[in-house]
Formats: structure tokens, sequence, C-alpha cells
């Protein structure tokens, strides 16, 4: 397994395997119709300047992608990022989003601008949220009813954080 920077020609293959995630009703916010390639080559053009977007690459295939991106440009939530992680389907439950938020993590950690990573997940995203908590982050919030399925039924939305700069005196 290889954990290298995207590139904007992986566009295409992390767009389709987030569009084949998000048939599974209450596991990413947007809907399959909703994810579109260009969004996600201007985005790894974007982060490669402020941020981290990063894939795995097993046997030289991508099976899996994850990035950590500035909140806001205003100065009081510069020290903001919000986390994304999604390994692709047919490759969960075998390691790989352990090593990928384990690099995501290193890339907060040695950038001490970054001093809050924050995420959004749905609650019924057990493996999600058990992944999360394994690498430090806490729940912070609740947003109820925050997520409408196609059926009309609502998924609550857990928030959850994690403080480099803490984990960063931890380690002195
Ligand atoms: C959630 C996700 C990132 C986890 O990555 P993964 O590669 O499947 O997870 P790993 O194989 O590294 O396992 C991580 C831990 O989760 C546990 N786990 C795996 N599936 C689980 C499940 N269904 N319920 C509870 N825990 C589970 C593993 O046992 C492991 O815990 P352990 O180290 O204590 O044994 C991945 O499944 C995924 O991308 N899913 C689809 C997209 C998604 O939901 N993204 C998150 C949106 S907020």
């Amino acid at each position: 397994m290889r954990v290298r920077k995207a590139r904007e020609a992986d566009a295409a293959i992390l767009c389709a395997a987030e569009r084949e995630t998000a048939r599974i009703p209450g596991r990413l916010l947007s809907q399959p119709h909703e994810f579109h390639e260009a969004a996600f080559a201007r985005k790894i053009g974007e982060l490669a300047q402020a941020g981290s977007y990063l894939v795995v690459e097993r046997d030289g295939a991508v099976v899996a992608h994850g990035l950590l991106e500035p909140a806001a440009t205003i100065a009081a939530i510069a020290h903001v990022v919000t986390l994304t992680i999604v390994v692709h389907p047919g490759h969960t439950g075998q390691g790989i989003g352990t090593v990928l938020l384990r690099a995501l993590q290193d890339w907060a950690q040695n950038n001490v601008g970054v001093e809050r990573v924050e995420l959004r997940v749905r609650a019924s995203n057990e493996a999600a949220i058990h992944l999360y908590k394994k690498f430090g982050f806490a729940e912070e919030s609740r947003f109820y009813k925050r997520a409408k399925l196609a059926d009309g039924s609502f998924i609550d939305d857990i928030g959850m954080t994690w403080f480099p700069a803490a984990d960063r005196r931890a380690q002195t």
C-alpha cells in the first residue's frame, strides 16, 4: 500500500468512487448525480496550495482518498480544517482507512497552523465513527435530521473534532 498526493488526473476515479459510495443511503451527504469530475480536479488543485489531498494505491490502483480542507479564508477560523475520507467500494474493512487517516493526521500534526480538525458523519455510519474515535476524534455535537434521504426519512449528523495541538504537546 502506498499513500501519495492526489493528482488532477485522479479526478475521474475519485468521482466515480464517491458516486458509487453515495448509492448506499446514509453514507455520503451528496447523491450520486451531484458529483462532478471537474469539481474533484479543481479541489485537488486548490488543496495542493493550502491543505492536503491524499490517495492510497494498492497494486497500482487508487483504492481510497482523503482530504483536509481549510474551513474558510477568514482569520478567525484559519486554524480549522475539515476532514473527508472515502475508502472505495470493494476495499473497505481491510485497514485502508486506518492507513489513510494516519497519513492525514501526520500532515495536520506537521502543520502548526492547523489547530482544529472537524468533520460531520452520519449517525448511522458506525464504521466511520469507530475509526474516528480510534484516532482521537471526540463527539462534539449532534445535528438532528440534518440529512434527508430519498425516501423522505432523516438521519442525524454527528460533529466530531480532533485537536492536533493537544496531541503535539502530549508527544513532547
Ligand atoms: C468509514 C471508512 C473510512 C473506514 O475505512 P476502512 O478502511 O473500511 O476501515 P479499516 O479497515 O481501516 O477499519 C477501521 C476500524 O473500523 C472497524 N470497522 C470496520 N467496519 C466496521 C463496522 N461496520 N462497524 C464498526 N466498526 C467497523 C474495524 O474493525 C477497525 O477497527 P479496529 O482497528 O479497532 O479493529 C470506510 O469504510 C469508508 O470510506 N466508507 C465509505 C465512505 C464513508 O463512510 N466515509 C466516511 C464519511 S463521514
